[in-house]
């Protein structure tokens, strides 16, 4: 997994399986904390799902599954909960509520979080998964973090990849 930084609130990385990314979301999740919005944009099979259920191993829920049907899962997490929402089949998600679980007992993972208009500005990650022509099995991830909590959650991320 290779790595490059270029500024304090962004940073990009290289994953080169559906494992590596696993692995990425494991990371990724240890420093997660309650309160922090991670916004995955990325094409359909670009490998949101995949990394957010290593955003789940490291919380200790059940495995994560995708939200494609039910739109919004919740899980029990060790320390605390993790909401995953999946907005692909909405056009508009501003009637869905997802606001009122942005707060201080959970964590909020949304899958094509374009639908949604009303996204925090504040406390939010940007992951953006950039798949590649002819390259099936790699993808560059992409972070930038906005608000205090996010800066943090990005912050431990960056120290576990050196
Ligand atoms: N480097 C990689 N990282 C993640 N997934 C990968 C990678 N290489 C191949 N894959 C494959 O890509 C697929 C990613 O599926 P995933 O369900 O995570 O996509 P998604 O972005 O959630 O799509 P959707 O928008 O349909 O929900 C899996 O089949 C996985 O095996
Ligand atoms: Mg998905």
């Amino acid at each position: 997994m290779g790595e490059e930084i270029s500024r304090a609130s962004t940073c990009s990385v290289r994953s080169n399986s559906e494992e590596e990314t696993l692995c990425l979301g494991r990371k990724f999740g240890a420093g997660l904390t309650p309160g922090v919005t991670a916004l995955l944009f990325g094409d359909l099979g670009a490998g949101k799902t995949v990394f957010a259920r290593g955003i789940g191993d490291a919380l200790g829920v059940a495995r994560v599954h995708s939200p494609s049907f039910t739109l919004i899962n919740e899980y029990k997490g060790e320390k605390f909960r993790l909401v995953h929402a999946d907005l692909y089949r909405l056009d508009d998600a501003d009637d869905l509520g997802l606001e009122e679980y942005l707060d201080d007992d959970a964590a909020l993972l949304v899958e094509w979080p374009e639908r949604w208009r009303n996204q925090p500005m504040d406390d939010t990650i940007k992951i953006s998964f950039e798949t590649i022509e002819d390259e099936p099995d790699k993808r560059i991830i992409h972070f930038s973090a906005l608000g205090e909590r996010a800066l943090n959650t990005l912050k431990y991320l960056k120290k576990d990849l050196l």
